[in-house]
C-alpha cells in the first residue's frame, strides 16, 4: 500500500494517561508507537526508561519503536530488549560500538535501527547499513518535541534510499521531527513517519489519516 506507516511519538501524549493515549492513537490508525528515551547527557532532556516501556508493553500489541538518545547504549540494551521493545534505534554518535550494538539488538530478535543528528553527515552511517533494519532520519535536533522541521535534512532521505538500493537492503526509512501534513509531503521516499505534536494537538484520527495520505500527494 502506498501510504506512510505512522508512529505517534508518545513524548507529546498526556503522561498521566499513557495507556488511554495508546488506545486512542491505536484506534485512530497508528501503526507503531514511537518512544523517545533521553538521558540528560546525549541530549539536554530526560524522559523515560525501560521500566515504563515494560509497563506499556502490556497495554498494546503494536510495535514499540524505541529511539535511544542516550550515551553508551551498549550498557542499557539488555534492559530495553527485556522490556519488550520491537525496534531499538541507536545514534551513531553515541557509541564507539555501533556494530556490536546492532548485532546485540538483532541477536535478541529485535529490529535494529540507526540514526544520526542533523549535523552528522549521512555517509557516517553507510558502513553499518547492512546490519540495520531501520534508518531514522532526524529532521530536528534530538531532545524535544514540537520543534520546526529542518528542510535541509530532506536530501538525506534520498541519499539513504540510493545506498540501500545499491546494497540490496530492504531496511525501512523513518523520519522524525517537525512532521505535519505539509512537511510529510517532503518525505515521500521514506516509509515511516514519527509525529508527536501534530497528532496529539488535534483530532488523532484525522491527523493520522492526513499523514498517511501525504505519501501520495503531488
Ligand atoms: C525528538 C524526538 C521526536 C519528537 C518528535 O528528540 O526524537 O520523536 O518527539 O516530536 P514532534 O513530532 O513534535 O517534532
Ligand atoms: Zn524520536
Amino acid at each position: 500500500m502506498n501510504e506512510f506507516l505512522i508512529a505517534p511519538s508518545l513524548l507529546s501524549a498526556d503522561f498521566s494517561r499513557l495507556s488511554e493515549e495508546i488506545s486512542a492513537v491505536e484506534n485512530a490508525g497508528a501503526d507503531w508507537l514511537h518512544i523517545d528515551v533521553m538521558d540528560g547527557h546525549f541530549v539536554p532532556n530526560l524522559t523515560i526508561g525501560a521500566p515504563v516501556i515494560k509497563s506499556l508493553r502490556s497495554c498494546t500489541k503494536k510495535p514499540l519503536d524505541v529511539h535511544l538518545m542516550i550515551e553508551r547504549p551498549e550498557k542499557w540494551l539488555k534492559e530495553f530488549i527485556n522490556a519488550g521493545s520491537d525496534l531499538i534505534t541507536i545514534h551513531v554518535e553515541s557509541t564507539d560500538e555501533v556494530d556490536g550494538c546492532l548485532e546485540t539488538i538483532r541477536a535478541a530478535g529485535c529490529k535494529a535501527g540507526l540514526t544520526l543528528r542533523p549535523a552528522t553527515a549521512v555517509e557516517k552511517i553507510f558502513p553499518y547499513l547492512s546490519k540495520t533494519d531501520l534508518i531514522l532520519i532526524m529532521t530536528v535536533n534530538p531532545g524535544f518535541g514540537g520543534q520546526t522541521f529542518m528542510f535541509e535534512q530532506v536530501g538525506k532521505i534520498a541519499a539513504i534510499r540510493a545506498e540501500l538500493n545499491r546494497i540490496g537492503s530492504k531496511a525501512l526509512i523513518e523520519v522524525d521531527g517537525g512532521i505535519n501534513a505539509d512537511t510529510a509531503t517532503q518525505c515521500r521516499l521514506a516509509d515511516v513517519l514519527v509525529a508527536g505534536h501534530y497528532i496529539f494537538s488535534r483530532d488523532y484520527r484525522e491527523a493520522i489519516a492526513k499523514l498517511k495520505a501525504a505519501k501520495q500527494e503531488l
